[in-house]
């Protein structure tokens, strides 16, 4: 994309963001009354994160937000997606509120509105307080039950001056990954748990909508959702029913009960687990948001695997040979195709970006400049598609990068870089990346035009 034409279609208003997880940043693990989170639990087990890595220091961002916030004046931000560390506000089984972790947010908000960036934060990515856990963690209901009373004393600290909020972060992670597949905390594999904890998921985020609409009079509430288009690796009957059941399990089970059409059916049946549903749960899970959050990293081209766990069916690699440092393809219609199917079949209103990035083995060249064509290139190709799903009806309102900065990035520690600012971890220096530059450029010149 050498000329900005390609953008042409954004709207004026259009928000030029990017985004942070508490845990992938913050450090200062055990400051001013934090409790472990299940991910200080699980990245402190043996073998679950490469390298041995651990989100105890991270990038310092704990104490080091000024300058964080700085650099986001420096790219030109709109505004800045973060989450709320749980852990840091209510930390205990006993429900007692840490003021220190709250006044942490408290500062970071007045700062963000006095540097014009609209604080965006996510109310749950990924840290349930380890007590939590010890008490059943999200396959059970009470998990839900603290999270409406966490999200009240959030609401009543931030609501005058927090607009938009985010209720969950990609529940499909904290579900699949942590309860199923095991690659993420809590590392369980066991399917029950895993529903159970997708449906205690949604219920936490349907009475988090409902304490905020009683708190924050003209809040903008939504949820955060990791699609990926699914193709069938073959014509085969067998891999287009795979291709349908992958469809289900990772985009429809996460966006038809919060879109309020309730549970897929097919996906009822494959499971095979009972939903431990309340009378009056559905509505709260239904209930009417103001937009939708769309994380997007790849593609799935998927085969059916009758000998694997349900839903049966497993990715395969795809004929396109570029692909990030994860190693994730990269397929930038795939953003374009993703958010066409949220306004056409789904009839959002309006949609974010909240997450896009690419990880890539960044080195820090002599003269200190880090320089990320790829990334760029990543960048370019996406936000074009992005553009073009606008041309086309879709109702985006923003672009969130991920992320910021580098950072703990889960299972795989701090090897995969995806900022669009280098951090160096031993001296936690900051560098804008080439993408980093590209990206303010972009956005001081949609503001121009
Ligand atoms: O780092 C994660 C983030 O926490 C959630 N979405 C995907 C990112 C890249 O894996």
């Amino acid at each position: 994309m050498n000329d900005l034409s390609a953008l042409d279609s954004l709207p004026d208003d259009f928000l030029w963001g990017a985004a942070t997880a508490a845990y992938q940043i913050e450090g200062a693990a055990d400051a001013d009354g934090r409790a472990p989170s299940i991910w200080d639990t699980f990245s402190h087990t043996p073998g679950k994160v490469a390298g041995g890595d651990t989100g105890d220091t991270a990038c310092d961002h704990y104490r080091r937000w000024p300058e964080d916030i700085a650099v986001m004046q420096q790219l030109g931000l709109g505004a800045y997606r973060f989450s709320l560390a749980w852990p840091r506000i209510v930390p205990h089984a006993d429900g007692l509120v840490n003021p220190a972790g709250l006044d942490f947010y408290d500062r970071l908000v007045d700062a963000l509105l006095a540097a014009g960036i609209t604080p965006f934060p996510t109310l749950y990515h990924w840290d349930l307080p380890q007590a939590q856990q010890d008490r059943g963690g999200w396959p059970v209901r009470e998990t839900a039950e603290r999270f409406a009373e966490y999200t009240a004393v959030v609401a009543a600290r931030l609501g005058d001056r927090v607009t938009h909020w985010a209720t969950l972060n990609e529940p499909l992670c904290s579900a699949w990954i942590g309860h199923l597949d095991g690659a993420m905390a809590p590392g369980l594999t066991d399917l029950t748990a895993a529903v159970r904890a997708s449906y205690h998921l949604h219920l936490a985020h349907g009475l988090a909508v409902r304490v905020l609409r009683e708190t924050v009079p003209g809040a903008r509430i939504g949820i955060v959702n990791n699609l990926s288009p699914i193709t069938p690796a073959s014509d085969s009957e067998a891999d287009r029913a795979a291709a349908v059941r992958a469809d289900g399990h990772i985009n429809r089970w996460w966006l038809d009960p919060v879109l309020g059409r309730g549970y897929p059916k097919d996906m009822l049946e494959v499971y095979g687990v009972d939903l431990p549903v309340r009378d009056g749960d559905l509505d709260l899970i239904g209930a009417p948001l103001d937009w939708l959050g769309l994380n997007y990293y790849f593609r799935q081209i998927v085969t059916a695997d009758p000998a694997g766990p349900a839903p049966h069916f497993r990715q395969v690699p795809g004929p396109n040979p570029e692909h990030t440092a994860m190693p994730w393809e990269v397929h930038a219609p795939g953003l374009e195709e993703l958010l066409l199917r949220l306004t056409r079949e789904y009839g959002v209103e309006r949609i974010y970006v909240t997450e896009n990035g690419a990880a890539y083995q960044d080195t820090v060249a002599p003269d200190g400049t880090v320089h990320d064509p790829e990334r760029t290139a990543y960048l370019d190709r996406h936000l074009a598609a992005c553009a073009r799903a606008v041309a086309q009806g879709a109702p985006l309102a923003g672009y969130f990068a991920w992320s910021l900065l580098d950072n703990f990035e889960w299972a795989y520690g701090y090897d995969k870089r995806f900022g669009l600012v280098h951090v160096d971890y031993a001296t936690q220096r900051r560098t804008v990346k080439s993408s980093g530059r590209r990206y303010a450029e972009l956005i001081a010149a949609h503001r121009a035009r």
